[in-house]
Formats: structure tokens, sequence, C-alpha cells
């Protein structure tokens, strides 16, 4: 991968990609800036090599159009605060008066470009797009490593028009799922979790080939217990998808690897702050209840296959740890493998922000950004975002 530290910045424009498709609350106040910070060392890397600035980012799902609560004006505010430096915002991203801004600006000075999701040609792809933003800029870096799965003219289309090179987040995120998938120490484990089981086959079936032993939980673990034949009551049992289940659970066991399932579980009727939880094994689930969290006998089961773990990779909540009592399974995870010496690796929203919350983040290899990036990377898909700088 070509990476920013093989090039000479000093008195260059560069055009970097980034994520800050950070969430807002209802009145645009950045709820969780992880995703910007992660950011920083690229940022502060070109500003101090004498380069300036002309930063793109999308911000949610706009539709191709412009449309206020989606506009990064909060997000390049936030963005000066952090860098102590004043960053000029742009109305738009492409366009002659977003060109003079990006012609105007001065070693160590920084524009913040318009969401490129305003214009629908960003999501296609679109090459004279893909010009009009490589017109703002000499040299482009893509350190966005949250939006490397999106082939969009921003993430990917640009680079046919700009030498590009990786940021150092990207390549960090890189380097390190790819240690973590490759690491020779074994045992190998995955651990995952969350509600949507589809997006998570293609990545199980490429988890067997690397990894010796999967734990599950969440809904995962409820379809494949399911799958065993389990009686789930109302949880998440996804049917069409039982018989690809079956296969993983065949597939694992006649390649010597080990899927391990909950033995009991936390149900309760309804997912809600006031639902009365109770502790079941799994052959005592009501018709009328549903999984929420893993027990308290399969935490033990699991934690000690943690402990025995050289690697780990963790995505996807176990419970619904929202709530306080569907939230040990999720916690006792993190705390098991923040106290492991194992190379770790957590993916995913969710996963992530409860070792944040448990303030954990330092007793983990690495945190990634990304949520669908990283899923697409650990099921072996070539990232778009990633291409574009090799
Ligand atoms: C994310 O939040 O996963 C990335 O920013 C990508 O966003 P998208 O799913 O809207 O493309």
């Amino acid at each position: 991968m070509r990476s920013v530290r093989d090039i000479d910045l000093k008195n260059k424009r560069i055009l970097m990609r980034v994520d800050f498709n950070v969430p807002m609350d209802d009145e645009g106040k950045i709820i969780d800036d992880i995703k910007m910070t992660a950011a920083l060392p690229t940022i502060d890397y070109v500003l101090e090599q004498g380069g300036s600035l002309v930063l793109m980012s999308h911000l949610g799902r706009p539709n191709g159009k412009p449309d206020q609560e989606f506009s990064l004006r909060a997000v390049a505010a936030h963005l000066g605060e952090l860098l102590q430096r004043p960053v000029t915002m742009a109305d738009d991203c492409v366009g002659p008066e977003v060109e003079k801004l990006a012609e105007s600006l001065q070693p160590g000075e920084v524009l913040m470009l318009e969401n490129v999701r305003f214009h629908p040609e960003e999501e296609k792809n679109d090459p004279e797009f893909s010009k009009a933003l490589a017109r703002l800029g000499e040299i482009y870096i893509n350190d966005a490593f949250g939006s490397a799965h999106r082939a969009h003219a921003s993430t990917a289309g640009v680079a046919a028009y700009l030498p590009a090179y990786a940021g150092l987040l990207l390549e960090k995120e890189v380097t390190m799922l790819k240690k973590v998938m490759n690491n020779p120490q074994s045992p190998r484990m995955a651990i995952l979790g969350g509600a949507k089981i589809k997006d998570k086959l293609g990545l199980i079936r490429n988890l067997l080939k690397k990894m010796d032993i999967l734990l599950v939980g969440g809904g995962i673990g409820s379809t494949f217990l399911c799958a065993k034949g389990v009686k789930v009551g109302k949880s998440i049992c996804e049917k069409d998808l039982l018989r690809e289940a079956r296969e993983l659970l065949d597939l694992a066991s006649m390649s010597g690897k080990i899927i391990l399932m909950p033995v009991d579980v936390v149900i309760a009727k309804e997912i809600s702050a006031k639902a009365t939880a109770k502790v079941v094994d799994i052959d005592s689930i009501p018709e009328d209840a549903m999984i929420l969290d893993i027990g308290p006998k399969t935490l033990n089961g699991y934690t000690m296959a943690i402990n025995r773990a050289k690697t780990i990779i963790w995505n996807g909540p176990v419970g619904v740890y929202e709530y306080p009592q569907f939230a040990s399974g999720t916690t006792g995870i993190a705390q098991a493998i923040a106290a492991s010496n194992a190379i770790s690796v957590i993916g995913g929203g969710d996963s992530a922000a409860a070792i944040n919350q448990l303030g954990l983040q330092d007793q983990i290899t690495h945190i990634s950004t990304g949520g669908g990036a990283t899923l697409e990377f650990l099921e072996g898909i070539e990232l778009p975002g990633v291409k574009s700088c090799e």
C-alpha cells in the first residue's frame, strides 16, 4: 500500500477522504467523535509536513440531495476545536466557488467540504464527479477506513485522477486486521454477536477457515441454537437462514473447528427497561419469551475459552446490553478480552461502544473504526477504498 509517509507534502494541497460519519443527537450535537479523533494523526501529520488540507466526508444517507440535517458544518466546528486551529467550511463539495477556496489555502490551513452525498454522483462513482473532486487537490489521501467498502467517487473514483496514498488510520486498520487474521498463534478465536445474522454468514464462513473456535451470542447465537433444534421461543431465529446455519455447523465439525453456543440464557417477555429478566437453561425457554443475553454458566465457559486464546476478534454484543438486566454477558466478554494477553481486535460500533463505556479501550490491541468495512475485510472481500491506494 502506498503510504502518506512516502511522499513530500511540503506546499502541497492534499485532498483527503475521512469518515466523519459521526452519530448526532436530535439537536445536531455530536454524540461520539471517535471517528474524528482517529483521523487526527493523519491530519496533524499533513499539516506538520507543510501541506494544506481539503477534507471530504459523508454524513448519514441524505439520498443524493442537500439536506441541512446531514450538513457537516457542526463537524467542521468540532474539528476546529480538536485541532485548535480554524477550519473553513465550504457550502458544497464541488464547483468554481469551492475550487477558489481550495486554491487559496496556505500551508497549515484546513478546508472542510460539505457532505459529498448531497450529490447523487458520489454513490454512483461518477467519473465526471470524481474529476471535479480531483480538481480540489494535488494529492489524494484516503484515510476513511470506515467507508473503504464503498466504491464511491470520494472513496475510490477520485484515485484515478490524482496520485493516491493511504492515510495513517487506513494503514493501521489494514495492518491490524491482517495481523489478527493471519496471526499464527493459536487458539485463534472469534466472538460473534449482534442481531443481523444475514450480514454475517459470509463472515462466519471465512472465519471458520482462519480461526480455531467461534463463540456465538445475540441473534447469531439464537439462530445457531435454533438450527440445532433448540426451542428458542420468540427469539431471533431467521428461518430462511437456518439451512445455511446448519451447513456452517457441519463445516465446522468437518474441519475440526469448534462453535461454542450458549448453554443458559437470560430471557424476558419484552425488550424494554422494565422487562423482568430470568436465567434459564436452553432446554427450558418458554414459548412466549425471548433470549436477550447469554447466561452466567455460558459466560463462565466463554471466559475460560477467552483466557486460553492467543488471538481474539470480537464483533457484536451478545445481548441487548443497552438495558442493564441484559448487559452482563457483553460486559463479561469485554472484561475477559481486556484481561487476556491475546492480540485482540474489536470491530463494529456496538462492541467498541461497550468497551469504551467500560473504560477498557487501552487494554485492547486494536479497536476498529469500521462497521461494515471491518466485516467485509474480515470476510476476505477486497475493499475498493484500500485498493485505491495499492
Ligand atoms: C459507517 O458508518 O459504517 C460508514 O461511515 C459507512 O456509512 P454507510 O453505511 O452509510 O455507507
